[in-house]
This record gives C-alpha cells, structure tokens and sequence, in this order.
C-alpha cells in the first residue's frame, strides 16, 4: 500500500507526523529517505516530539553518533542516520522500540519480521514536500493515516 502527501509547509509536516505518531505502536521500523534536506531529521523531531515533547526537544542529527537513543513514556525510539555508513547491524534495535532511519540500506527494506514504513521525501519547493508513505501487510499504516 502506498499513500502520496503533499505537505506544503512546516506547519504541515508536524500535524502529519502527529497523525503518524498516534498510529503506531512502537515496535516499527521506519524507513526515511530523500535528498540531502529533504526533510527527514526535521520529521523525526516532531514525530518524537509526538510521542513525547520533552523527547522532541532532544533530536539532532545523529550524523556522527549514527544513533541517538530518546526515551520516552512509552517506548524507546532509536534514531539512526546511515548517511555515508556503509554496514552497521540494526538487530539489537530492532523490536526493542520505534527505530526510525535516515538513509536506509537496500537491506533494510527487505526486512520482513518487522512492520516496516518507507517515508520518501522529496522537495517540492522551498517549504513543500512530496511525502509517499508505503508499507507492507504487517503494519495498516497507511490505513489509519
Ligand atoms: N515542509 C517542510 N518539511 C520539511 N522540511 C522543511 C519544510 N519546509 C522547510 N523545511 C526545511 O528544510 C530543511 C530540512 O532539513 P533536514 O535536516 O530535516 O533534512 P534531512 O533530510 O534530514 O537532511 P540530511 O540528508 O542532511 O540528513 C530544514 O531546514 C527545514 O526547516
Ligand atoms: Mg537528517
């Protein structure tokens, strides 16, 4: 299943990553590529900041850490940017919280024992975004968006 959002401003963004936030569950990976400032780290902080504000307020770009780890009421979220990270192994992470990930390898999305979410960005003008949100079977995200 595949969705298509036009997301014409930042206002935008953060009321849809709000609508995400309440889907989910917390135990799904997903999946965020686009250019170089597309967008993704900017949705990662306001779906964290979602699911919990004074989490929101933590994220950066975990560029140099690959992954930033913020805690939250109800479940851990991992955030991973795999920009220019040619192999690192995300099964520790997996199924122990939300994992969110910037510049997902092939292998990623061939992953089947999780819900996985693909979120693509791409920019559509200085603060607009073409987001297509898909999915497999395992997660009815795009049901409930
Ligand atoms: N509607 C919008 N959605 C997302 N970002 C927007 C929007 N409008 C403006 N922007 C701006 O675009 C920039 C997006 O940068 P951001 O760091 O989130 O991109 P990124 O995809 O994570 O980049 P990188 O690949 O370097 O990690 C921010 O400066 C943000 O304020
Ligand atoms: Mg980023």
């Amino acid at each position: 299943m595949e969705k298509t959002f036009h997301i014409k401003s930042l206002e935008e963004l953060e009321s849809f990553a709000g609508r995400l936030a309440n889907c989910l569950k917390g135990n799904e990976l997903i999946l965020l590529s686009g250019d170089l400032a597309s967008g993704k780290t900017t949705f990662t902080r306001f779906l964290v900041s979602a699911i919990s504000k004074q989490a929101g307020e933590e994220v950066n770009s975990p560029t140099f850490t690959v992954v930033n780890q913020y805690e939250t009421e109800n479940y851990p979220i991992f955030h991973v940017d795999l920009y220019r990270v040619n192999r690192f192994d995300l099964s520790d992470f997996l199924g122990e919280g939300l994992v969110i990930v910037e510049w997902p390898d092939e292998s990623l999305f061939r992953l089947k024992d999780f819900p996985v979410i693909k979120i693509s960005f791409q920019v559509a003008g200085d603060n607009e975004r073409i987001l297509k949100v898909s999915t497999d079977e395992k997660s009815g995200i795009t049901d409930c968006l």
